[in-house]
């Protein structure tokens, strides 16, 4: 059993975070041979620890791969380490304490085991409809508001009950975001310790027993253990938020992935990688077929010139090319390389056991986010926005949707309801305070509401049968003015609008009293032909016809030929001369009185119609005017 444990100092060491002294936990007064595994250049480093308590005795390493010595080690001089580690080496820890010489020679030829390792999968990148149809779901504020809510837990110290709220917290909002699908499950994995993993799972639809893995730890730690004000913002609240995002892209879509997706915010990681290395362990012993595992921790510090860093130890180099590759083609950031120089985050609890690993970075190594394990870990840091996580937010998208492959689902079937303004009816006139009335249905629910948009800007929502809203009409001027309803069902779709056009006529102030003269004229007069012409005039003004007067001048030869007739704008029609007058010239009229059209709404466009029904005489309309008063309500 690999254990992994960091040992923490009850000292702290700038940068570093400190446990409780009084957690039995955390400060393990263990003495006794133990075997490490170390970076090879901190090989002196151990052995001017052990000078510190037995100078003279010389270190010699049981087993080297790579960059990574196995060294027997007394567990006496694991405070020594650390402190020189970290004075050395700038190392947090920086080394790995193993129960047994097997369990650190798995976690040795684990360092080389890509290197021989068949692939587990083909990197492709074939799936771009599937990703570039969830990309633009990502949203920076949610990002944000994500971060702002874990960081304001305490701390997420492992052992502290703050730490049981936001395991809690994680595992809630998780479940509500999937809650529309069925098929997407969230658990509490267990530890020996109060802190639980927290693990979704998206079954593949194609290769279920096939597993790709999204992490980032849940935990944050600061100077005081369980008691200390450790936001944790950017480490690692940061790297749950850009996953919870990832999440939110993947549901919005309907995103069905082909292989299995697991989304895992592991506890414990700050004391040793803990609930990762127990969670590895677990599912190594299940045989469980893990195809990729990228882990998020710090996403949110842009400590660099360039965006993501990709840390070459721990990590699988094919897995890291594909990596590269998304960013690339999906993501549009500059990419660095770097190395941790230790099993820095919880990619090493699954390196250590064999699978591919990615961990794409904040900074460089030289230059990241100083607050970390600090109660000045905070978004204020980072500008308080999510500009820098929404790239790696970007490159979880691409890496479930490409890794994991499948497609993007219709959303669940709901028809909108549908709606029909029954009042006022459409094309009449209204005055006063008016009832504005509509019918609603819904074929797969119910209707939840009808919401009105009146002539004024205003809106009124009813929520209950017969659906209506009162507009008083002399909020807006005379005229013509739609009247809209919009029904909502109870699944929030909305219907098509429906609406109605009605004309507003009020009295007081201006009822009309005017004199109305065509444009466009003199037009000539087709001889001998039915269809003639037709003059248009528009009028406008409130009222109905109290007083009508023609005026008309039509030069002809032969005024006998022509059939003048006058169309009101309902389409009401009054003839003015039919073939009358022999063959005298000319019509001409001067405030001729038309009582026929009284009671006509004035406001519209009148027509003047002139036919010709005779050959060899011709002429010309010249000119015609109304002169109209009006009744007013
Ligand atoms: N996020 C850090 C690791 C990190 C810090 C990576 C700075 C790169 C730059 C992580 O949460 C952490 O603190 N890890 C421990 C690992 C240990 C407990 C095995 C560390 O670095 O001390
Ligand atoms: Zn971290």
């Amino acid at each position: 059993m690999n254990r992994s444990i960091k040992f923490l100092l009850a000292v702290s060491l700038a940068g570093c975070a400190a446990a409780d002294p009084g957690d039995p936990i955390d400060t393990p007064e263990e003495e006794g041979m133990r075997w490490i595994t170390i970076g090879a250049d901190a090989i002196n480093t151990a052995q001017m620890a052990l000078d510190e308590r037995l100078p003279g005795r010389v270190l010699t390493p049981v087993r080297m791969a790579g960059n990574v010595a196995v060294l027997s080690y007394d567990a006496a001089d694991f405070h020594a380490l650390s402190e020189l580690m970290h004075a050395r080496h700038n190392r947090c820890g920086g080394f790995m304490v193993h129960d047994s010489l097997k369990d650190a020679e798995d976690a040795l030829r684990s360092a080389e085991a890509e290197a021989i390792a068949p692939l587990a999968v083909s990197y492709t990148l074939d799936n771009p409809a599937t990703v570039n149809g969830m990309l633009p779901e990502l949203q920076a504020t949610r990002i944000v508001q994500m971060i702002n809510d874990l960081s304001a837990f305490q701390n997420r110290y492992y052992t502290s009950s703050f730490g049981t709220q936001s395991s809690d917290f994680i595992f809630n909002t998780w479940s509500s975001i999937a809650a529309s699908r069925t098929d997407i499950t969230v658990e509490r994995f267990t530890h020996t310790w109060a802190q639980k993993s927290v693990i979704l799972t998206i079954p593949g639809t194609s290769l279920p027993n096939e597993v790709v893995i999204i992490g980032g730890h849940q935990d944050s730690i600061a100077s005081g253990g369980a008691t200390s004000i450790a936001p944790g913002a950017d480490d690692d609240a940061s790297g749950i938020a850009t996953i919870t995002e990832v999440l939110r892209a993947m549901v919005a879509k309907n995103f069905r992935p082909a292989r299995t997706i697991k989304l895992m915010a592991y506890a414990a990681e700050e004391v040793g990688l803990r609930g990762s290395a127990a969670i590895a362990t677990s599912y190594q012993s299940q045989g469980i077929n893990v195809v990729g595992v990228v882990q998020f921790d710090m996403t949110n510090y842009k400590g660099s010139t360039k965006d993501i860093w990709l840390m070459q130890d721990y990590t699988n180099a094919a897995q890291n090319t594909f990596v590269t590759n998304l960013i690339n083609t999906y993501v549009g950031a500059t990419v660095g390389v770097d190395s941790c120089g230790y099993g820095c985050s919880d990619h090493a609890s699954w390196h250590n056991r064999g699978y591919p690993t990615s961990m794409p970075f904040e900074s460089a190594m030289s230059q990241y986010n100083p607050n970390i394990h600090t109660s000045r870990d905070r978004i204020s840091v980072s500008g308080s926005n999510a500009d820098h996580a929404m790239k790696f937010a970007r490159l979880g998208v691409a890496y479930a949707a490409e890794l994991a492959k499948g497609s993007l689902g219709t959303t669940p079937g709901n028809n909108p309801p549908t709606v029909s303004v029954t009042a006022p009816t459409a094309g009449s006139t209204v005055s006063g305070t008016i009832t504005v009335s509509a019918t609603a249905a819904d074929s797969d629910g119910t209707v939840a509401s009808v919401r009105f948009d009146l002539p004024d800007g205003s809106t009124v929502t009813d929520t209950t049968a017969p659906y209506s809203a009162t507009f008083n009409t002399t909020l807006v001027a005379n005229g013509a003015h739609v009247f809209r309803a919009t029904a909502m069902d109870n699944t929030g779709a909305s219907s098509a609008p429906s609406s109605v056009t009605a004309t507003v006529q009020n009295g007081g102030g201006t009822c009309i009293d005017g004199i109305f003269n065509a444009t466009g004229l003199p037009i000539a007069i087709p001889d001998n032909n039915v269809t003639g012409i037709v003059s248009t005039l528009p009028v406008v003004g409130n009222g109905t016809v109290a007083t009508l007067a023609l005026s008309l001048n039509i030069n002809h030869t032969w005024r006998g030929d022509l059939v003048v007739t006058l169309v009101a704008p309902s389409g009401a029609q009054y003839i003015v001369s039919n073939r009358s007058g022999g063959s005298a010239d000319n019509i001409i009229l001067t405030n001729s009185v038309i009582t026929a059209l009284n009671g006509q709404t004035a406001a519209g466009t009148w027509q003047l119609k002139v036919q010709d029904r005779a050959s060899a005489d011709i002429g010309n309309l010249n000119s015609w005017s109304l002169k109209i008063t009006g009744t007013c309500p």
